[in-house]
């Protein structure tokens, strides 16, 4: 950082209490590259470790961030491969590593086609981390849909005998049930949709959209977002 690190804005006025990240733009960083697209999902890893270390910096207590959603197994065997092959090496990273954070790590979709050596590594992290930390919340979707989430959710309470459920009771079986929900969505690499990303959770986010390739992401990007998030005015359909 140093002293000399040029800033876009100021220092965020309004710090919220959950940022959610759509990192997109992996396979185009890559591109321009002449890189073969892994190449942009191992930078984006290291961006992620970037990002969520400043939001945590500036005292964002939850960072959400999407890496694998329920579409993404339609993507070439290759691909996908080399994408469960990073989240395990990532997954052993953060294991030796997580006291340092001071972070619990939580894992939110369905774990359940993932092997069953990365889900046991994953279920770790969750436990150990959470039975230090609870001031700062690192949640990674992986294998997250916001559809999915919805339907295991409901799934939940009908096998709990429920034959009505409030929205409390949907709120309180979503993999995220341990967060706020979102006061800002940031995607990346330009494109302006939520491609299943916390349905239900979203209602009310602010939403900001950036031309920045995640793994270009830096710290003055976040800055930018939370400059634009401190316009905004959140009416929550009341009056203001
Ligand atoms: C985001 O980057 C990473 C994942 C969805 C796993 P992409 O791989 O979608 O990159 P683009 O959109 O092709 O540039
Ligand atoms: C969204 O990115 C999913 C993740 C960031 C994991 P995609 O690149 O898969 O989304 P679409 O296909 O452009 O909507
Ligand atoms: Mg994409």
């Amino acid at each position: 950082m140093g002293l000399f690190r040029k800033k876009a804005v100021g220092a965020p006025a309004a710090v919220p209490a959950h940022v959610a990240f759509i990192m997109d733009g992996h396979g185009r960083w890559a591109r321009r590259r002449g890189l073969p697209r892994k190449a942009g999902h191992a930078a984006g890893a290291e961006a992620c470790r970037r990002i969520f270390r400043y939001c945590k910096k500036i005292g964002i207590r939850t960072v959400t961030v999407y890496a694998f959603s329920t579409e993404n197994w339609s993507r070439p065997k290759d691909e996908v491969d080399a994408l469960m092959k990073l989240f395990d090496k990532y997954v052993d990273t953060l294991l030796a590593e997580y006291r340092q954070h001071g972070v619990r790590f939580v894992f939110i979709g369905d774990k359940s086609p993932l092997s069953p050596e990365l889900r046991e590594k994953m279920e770790r992290l969750e436990r150990e981390s959470a039975a230090l930390f609870d001031d700062y919340t690192l949640n990674i979707a992986i294998n997250y849909g916001g559809r999915d989430e919805i339907v295991h959710a409901v799934n939940s309470l009908l096998a709990e005998g429920k034959t009505a459920v409030t929205q409390e009771d949907i709120a309180s079986h979503l993999y995220t049930a341990h967060s706020p929900d979102p006061d800002l969505i940031v995607r990346t690499a330009g494109e302006r949709r939520l491609s299943n990303f916390l349905l239900w959770q979203a209602s009310y986010s602010e939403l900001y959209s950036t031309q920045t390739l995640w793994p270009d992401m830096k710290e003055r990007d976040v800055d930018e977002a939370l400059h634009s998030y401190a316009g905004r005015v959140r009416r929550f359909g009341g009056v203001k």
